[in-house]
Order: structure tokens, then sequence, then C-alpha cells
């Protein structure tokens, strides 16, 4: 473990813990590691949950993975299809409780892929989720007897009910449009459905305080409207919680923008609070114009009136510049510091050519590991240190229901993208984030689509940038 040149704080990580006695003796991680063990009947939005849930974690550090139950059975039965020349036949009797032979199997499943999850964090992983029904007190008692088998893993549950039937026909058409039953023609597809959920229903038993002494667990009603926790007891169960606690399925967008240029852009200087070029006001009054716009034509499908816009900024001079064309009486504008660029230390206000001459050893370090690498100098920052000033960003974007425009700067908009597309921390540093780029951020209920826009000085236009539609 090597310290950062500048401080006591071993770099890397936000998270270290003390394993010896020696100063140097620290584990870049942080208690015990987890298996998050989803519970509900299907079309209840659990995976849903899984995919936020999995790219928040990851977006904290921890690594993160997904275990889909389904996925195994699927691939179980093209690999028996293709062995016996049989059809497997995975219609709703197949999920009957009283199908001992089938139930078996579905066990025998859940229990293979909990193995696989085990296996994957003891070589290295930190979060496993469990993404299946486990709806019965049986199984979870099998999983809770598994994991007690080794030393360092903590479980939590995460029951997902869901009594909203417009939440419930929109899950239902997902389950559809799924793999089980896409090929499908649509009626029967459904009535298979509906028969395979009434099957899980008549065997499914909510969790119950007394099911393990020790259970810990959270229960998520219609998505993140009431949540109910109950025995919270490690800090990774806590993250989870607080992050459901505050998720919701307002149809809303959310956009990322770099300020308009600035004086110190022109000439290569890094950090700072210059004010906008004359170029960066154009962008500014172009922005405002364009936002007003988008937000007049935004459609949600269950309600006609969009959501309210609200424009958050840094407090540098440059983003909230940016943001002036806005109407504070149209719009809700705030400005918040959470928002500020990467803080160079001691190498703010200077070129990248000027610190490789005067600091080599730094713009080497930092090349090298540029997500850990922390500038040097007082209140100097490295990508992590960001990521964790991020987090009450995030909660606050996860709670609110309006339509978000984010005014920040280079390294905020790859940190708040890696977020949002679960981009891998390592990767995101390098992200090309280019100035007058306008990203729009819309939720689906299958998960986040990207639409990049680009404004061009020379039309005087934002348009949007074909082939650069992604989708997570
Ligand atoms: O150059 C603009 C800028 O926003 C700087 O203020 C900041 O230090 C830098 O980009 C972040 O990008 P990178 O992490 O690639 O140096």
């Amino acid at each position: 473990m090597t310290f950062g040149p500048n401080s006591w704080t071993p770099v890397p990580g936000a998270f270290i813990q003390k394993v010896g006695k020696d100063v140097h003796a620290y584990k870049n991680e942080i208690g015990p590691k987890a298996v998050v063990v989803m519970v509900g009947l299907p079309a209840r939005g659990k995976s849903y949950i899984v995919k936020k849930l999995k790219r928040y974690l990851s977006w904290l550090g921890f690594k993160t993975m997904v275990f889909n139950v389904g996925n195994r059975r699927r691939t179980c039965a093209a690999e028996a299809e293709v062995k016996t020349g049989c059809k497997q036949n995975h219609t709703s009797d197949f999920f009957n409780p009283n199908n001992e032979d089938a139930k078996s199997l579905r066990d025998q499943l859940a229990m293979d892929t909990l193995n696989e999850v085990i296996t994957w964090l003891n070589e290295g992983g930190k979060v496993g989720i469990l993404d299946a029904t486990n709806s019965t007190k049986a199984r979870r008692q099998r999983i809770i007897d598994r994991c007690s088998r080794e030393s360092d893993i903590n479980i939590l549950f995460v029951e997902s009910i869901c009594t909203d039937p417009k939440v419930l026909a929109r899950n239902m058409q997902l389950k559809l449009s799924g793999p089980d039953y896409r090929d499908q023609e649509s009626e029967s597809a459904s009535e298979d459905f509906q028969a395979r959920v009434a099957n899980y229903e008549r065997a499914y038993q909510t969790i119950e305080d007394d099911e393990d002494e020790d259970i810990q667990y959270c229960k998520i009603i219609n998505v993140g409207k009431k949540v109910i926790a109950h025995n919270i007891q490690t800090f990774l169960a806590g993250q989870c919680v607080f992050y459901l606690m505050n998720m919701n399925l307002a149809e809303r967008q959310i956009w990322l923008t770099r300020h308009g240029e600035s004086l110190d852009n022109q000439v290569g200087k890094i950090g700072g609070d210059a004010p906008l070029s004359d170029a960066g006001c154009e962008y500014a009054e172009a922005l405002a114009a364009f936002m007003a716009e988008q937000q007049r034509n935004f459609r949600c499908s269950e309600t006609s009136t969009p959501p309210q816009l609200t424009v958050w900024t840094s407090m540098l001079r440059r983003a909230v510049e940016t943001a002036e064309h806005f109407n504070p009486e149209e719009f809700d504008i705030k400005h918040m510091k959470f928002l500020n660029e990467i803080y160079a230390g001691i190498c703010e206000g200077m070129t990248y050519k000027e610190i490789e001459e005067r600091y080599p050893e730094d713009f080497k370090a930092r090349a090298t590991s540029k997500f850990y690498y922390r500038y040097p100098g007082m209140g100097g920052e490295s990508y992590c240190d960001v990521i964790q000033r991020l987090c009450p960003v995030i909660v606050e974007l996860e709670r609110t229901r309006n339509s978000v425009l984010i005014v920040t700067h280079r390294a905020l908009t790859r940190s708040l993208l890696a977020y949002f597309m679960d981009i891998p921390l390592r990767q995101m540093t390098n992200l090309d984030i280019p100035l007058n780029a306008l990203y729009c951020i819309e939720a689906k209920p299958y998960g986040n689509v990207l639409i990049k826009y680009e404004y061009s000085h020379v039309t005087k236009s934002f348009s949007q940038v074909e082939n650069d539609v992604q989708q997570i």
C-alpha cells in the first residue's frame, strides 16, 4: 500500500480497512461481502430494482454482479433440448407448487445460482445480487443456511411488493416481450403468464420477522412509495435501503452538459473560476432556448402535463453564467458546490503541459491511475473523491420527480454519465465529453436511454448526434 504524495491518507479507495499493526496494513475495502436476495412474485419490478441497485453499488466502487435464476433456467432448458432432442416445457404448470419434479428442479437452479454467487464473492466480488422470486420461507431458509457456511458474507433480503394496477400492467407487458414469451402469440402468452403468477401466489409467503433471528430485510412497496426496513445492520445494507427509499417511477428526463466555453478553456488552463468567453455566452443563450423547447415538447405516456424542469449548476462562475438565460420564475434554478469541477490542488490554473513540466511524476501517476490519483495540495481531489461528494446529488436525482438539467464540468459529467449508463469507473475517467455537447437520459422501464445533442456555432443550433443513442 502506498501513501498519497499529499497527505497521510492511503490511496486508493474511499473505504479502507485496517488489518494489522503495521501502518501500511490496510485492505482496500470496508465490511463483509453481501448477497442481496430478491423476493417477490413475477412482474413485481424485481429486475428493475436489481438493475438500479447494481448500477448504484458499482458506481460507489463495490464490485457488484447480478445472477438471474431465470436465465439459468432458460440456458439449462436449451442445453437439455440439444442433448435429449425433446422440447423442455416451461409453461405455467412448471411453476405449479404441486408439480414436485419441477419444484425440485427450480430449487436446484436457485441453489446452483447461489453457489455461483458465492464462488464469485470468494474470488473478489463484493455484492452478488440473486435475482429470483425466492418466494417461500423454505427457499429463503436454504439460502440462509448456505450463506452461513461462508465466513464473511451477509444477506439482505429485498422483497418487492406491488399493488399499483398501472405498474403491474406495465411490468406484465415487459414480461410478455421478454425471453420466455417473445416468440409466442400475445393472447396465449398473456394467459400462460397469468396462470404462472397464480401458481406462484398459491405458495407465496411474504417475509416475516421470525423467519430467522438475524434476518435483515427491506420491503419495497410500489417501487419505493413505501419502504419497510428490518434489522439493517451492515453498512452496505444501509446504503441499499437508503437508495431504494428514494427511487420513483416518474417519467422525466435528466439532461447533462458542461458549461459554455470559458476564458480558461481558450488557453487550456484547468480548474479556476473564469467567466464565459463570447462563444460560451452564445452557448448559454442557445441552451436556454433549446431546453425551453424540449420541455414544451416532452410527452409523458401517462399524464398530459410534462414534469417541471429544474436547473442545477455548480457554484463556479462559468456554470452559473451558462444558466443565466433561464427565467427563475419559470424554472427552479439551484447552484450547488457538490457539482463543482474536480479540484486540481496546486495544479489549478495550469495547462496540462505545465503540469507535465513542473510535476512530471504526478503527471505520470495520474495517467497510470486516473480514477484514484488525487491532485496534491490543499483540497486536491481524485475522481474517487468526486464520486463520494456526488452521492447526495444522485440520491436527490432519484428522489425528485422533475426533469433536471445539470450544468457542470468535464469530470463531473463523466462521473454522472457513469452512474446513469453503468460505465465502469476506470473507463469513465477518459470519456470524451466535449464542450457544446448535451446529453439527455430517459429512464425507461427496461433501463436508461442516452441521446446526445451537439451545439454548432456555425448553424447556431443543436442537433441530435445520429447513431449515438445508447441503451443499458
Ligand atoms: O479542462 C477542463 C476541465 O474541466 C478541468 O477544469 C478539469 O481539471 C479537467 O477538465 C477534468 O478532465 P481530466 O480529468 O481529463 O483532466
